[in-house]
């Protein structure tokens, strides 16, 4: 049987004596696109959190391996070490760092791909999330950016990044539908090449670029299985369900 790339068993988070997360059982293969759908308030963003170690989110039960090893209590930097990476729900912005500094500290691919020049990479990738390298490379990367350009950029600094799992936390918040095709097609091309991405999300339609669909409700696993099936019933049952008003734990 093949090892998956992320198996988390039993997963269980509190915080404050609030239960977030109930038994989360998931795995993700390599080359593999799962897409976690869910409403506002769900658990999935703390999901996220707790994948790639965040301080404030230790799990109060279960277990998570990567690559068939427990990762459970190691500390984020271990796990970016590992190949793990989290492109977040809401970019930060960072007072005086231009964008092209930003997009070199983020790149990681120079050690895989030294034929390619890091200019190459990083115009590449800006053009492939739809920004024009002439116009964003020498900006700075603060609050005179719209949010869905921020987005963009850091989306971009993600896949330089080129981490073996990339977990995507509303990948298409902000960004057009046009943004949105090309962040499709590029997290297709990504598991194409053998990686792995975890899409967080409440929008049904990002999650058609995914293999499998787990559906997050009030912080437990309601259903998971082959994305056209999962779509089907999130369309149909989930979106005329009265707990989609209602985040505390069933
Ligand atoms: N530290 C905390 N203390 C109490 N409740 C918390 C804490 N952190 C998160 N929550 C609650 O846990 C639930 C899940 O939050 P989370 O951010 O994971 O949801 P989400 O599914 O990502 O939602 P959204 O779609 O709005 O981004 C929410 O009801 C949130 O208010
Ligand atoms: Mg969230």
């Amino acid at each position: 049987m093949i090892q998956p790339l992320l198996q988390i068993e039993e997963l269980c988070l509190e915080s404050d004596g609030h239960r977030i997360l109930n038994s989360v059982s998931i795995s993700i293969n390599q080359g593999e696109v799962v897409a976690i759908l869910g409403h506002n308030g769900a658990g999935k963003s703390s999901l996220a959190y707790t994948i790639m170690g965040l301080t404030d989110y230790k799990p109060s039960n279960g277990r998570i391996f990567y690559q068939g090893k427990d990762i459970t209590t190691k500390m984020i930097d271990q796990r970016a070490k590992l190949g793990i990476g989290l492109a977040w729900q809401e970019p930060a912005r960072f007072e005086g760092v231009l964008v092209k500094e930003y997009l070199r500290i983020s790149d990681n691919e120079s050690a895989t791909n030294p034929e390619v020049t890091f200019e190459d990479r990083c115009t590449n990738y800006l053009k492939l999330v739809g920004l024009d390298p002439e116009r964003y490379l020498d900006r700075a990367l603060d609050e005179k950016l719209s949010g869905g350009e921020r987005k963009k950029i850091e989306l971009a600094a993600t896949f330089l990044r080129n981490p073996k799992l990339m977990l995507l936390d509303e990948p298409d918040s902000g960004i057009d539908a046009e943004g949105t095709t090309l962040v499709k097609g590029l997290i297709s091309q990504f598991a194409k090449s053998g990686n792995s991405a975890l899409i967080i999300t409440h929008q049904p339609y990002i999650a058609e670029v995914a293999d499998r669909v787990a559906i997050l409700c009030k912080g437990s696993i309601e259903r998971i299985g082959e994305a056209r099936e999962m779509l089907d019933y999130y369309y149909t049952i989930c979106q005329g369900c009265p707990n989609r008003f209602d985040s505390d734990l069933k």
